[in-house]
């Protein structure tokens, strides 16, 4: 075992990419989590920045900037306390930097040829290098905390799978710097789908694009009540347990989610109510959830002292935590 390994309680990181308005997939399936978790776990969640820029295409200085302290604001409006958890942004702590070129050296490119967000990311933009080796970079971000639990969505159980195995190799070249982290990962809405098309993932992405396609956690309440009542379900016009459709089962799951009752209890409670029935229900738990953080939104952005103040307080909090494993990393390959 590392000797940095954290006593006391376990340790937990996450983070979302700076990329977008976020999405009520993102509440779900993440920042939910993280807030409802946050007391039992000591806690590192940041703004991933320089993920951001693995499709420079798409960055705008003054948007990325803006999009950073949305992020911040909506994380301390979801619930999360900085008492409670390190509340940070990825680039003030270059040391994420450092280790991901490190680790860049020490993973195979077959590994990350396999990775099925790079291949479908690859396909339409001219990719760069950094979209290539962006899971490296996210191992680092997780092994310089030597966290225990990583809280995310579905689609990053792959992510953390590579993290652990450079981990691994990393271990195996150099001696025991990091130690094995485990995703955490709902059992339901870990994986929200699109509301215009369900057998696509809801993303923050392809919501900049398509109206109709997501709820972003900062919509006004007639656009929510919109995209739900014309979310694409089937033919049928009634809740059938023995004939769910996509578009149907991302409704029982959002509203489940959203009420605090597991999928088949809000099953159960639809089974042959009509579709715009459920569709009513869901509008109105999203929008009474989403109300409720964007009041506390726009109190907290009111005050943007309060936030730098946040982001300096995190950065260096992170930074302490972190340094601790940068220096053995650098130690055990003899870069110091
Ligand atoms: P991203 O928007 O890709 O930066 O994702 C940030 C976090 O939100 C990650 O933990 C994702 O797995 C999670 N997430 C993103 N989209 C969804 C979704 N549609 N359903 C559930 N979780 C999601
Ligand atoms: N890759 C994640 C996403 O797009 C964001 C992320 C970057 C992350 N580094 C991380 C999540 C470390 C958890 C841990 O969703």
């Amino acid at each position: 075992m590392p000797s940095n390994t954290p006593p006391g309680k376990p340790r937990v990181l996450s983070g979302i990419t700076a990329t977008g308005k976020l999405t009520i997939g993102n509440y779900i399936g993440a920042l939910s989590v993280w807030a409802q978790e946050q007391d039992k776990h000591e806690n590192y969640f940041f703004i991933a920045d320089l993920h951001a820029l693995t499709v420079p295409e798409n960055i705008k200085a003054n948007d990325l900037r803006e999009h950073i302290k949305q992020i911040v604001a909506l994380y301390l409006a979801c619930g999360l306390d900085p008492e409670k958890s390190v509340l940070f942004q990825q680039s003030r702590v270059p040391a994420h930097a450092t280790l991901g070129w490190i680790f860049d050296c020490v993973t195979p490119i077959g590994w990350l040829e396999r990775m099925t967000q790079y291949k479908s990311k690859s396909q339409n933009a001219t990719p760069s290098a950094g979209l290539f080796t962006y899971p490296a970079l996210m191992a680092a971000d997780i092994l310089l905390y030597q966290a225990t639990y990583v809280p995310v969505g579905d689609d990053q159980r792959q992510h953390i799978e590579i993290a652990r195995d450079i981990a691994q190799r990393f271990n195996h070249l150099f001696g025991e710097v990091f130690r094995m982290p485990e995703p955490m990962i709902r059992t339901s809405g870990a994986r929200i789908m699109g509301l215009d098309d369900p057998t696509v993932k809801m993303s923050k992405s392809t919501a900049q694009t398509r109206d109709g396609h997501a709820i972003a956690l900062l919509d006004p309440p007639a656009k929510i009540r919109k995209a739900v009542m014309r979310a694409v379900t089937d033919s049928g016009s009634e809740v059938r347990p023995d004939a769910l459709s996509p578009g149907v089962d991302n409704l029982l799951t959002l509203f489940g989610a959203l009420s605090g009752i597991d999928r088949d209890e809000a099953l159960r409670r639809f089974e042959g109510r009509r579709y715009g029935e459920l569709k009513k229900e869901v509008a109105e738990v999203t929008i009474e959830r989403v109300t409720a953080i964007q009041d506390r939104y726009h109190e907290i952005r009111s005050d943007e002292t309060y936030l730098e103040k946040t982001l300096a307080d995190g950065a260096e909090k992170a930074s302490e935590t972190a340094e601790q494993t940068f220096t053995e990393a650098m130690r055990s390959t003899g870069l110091l």
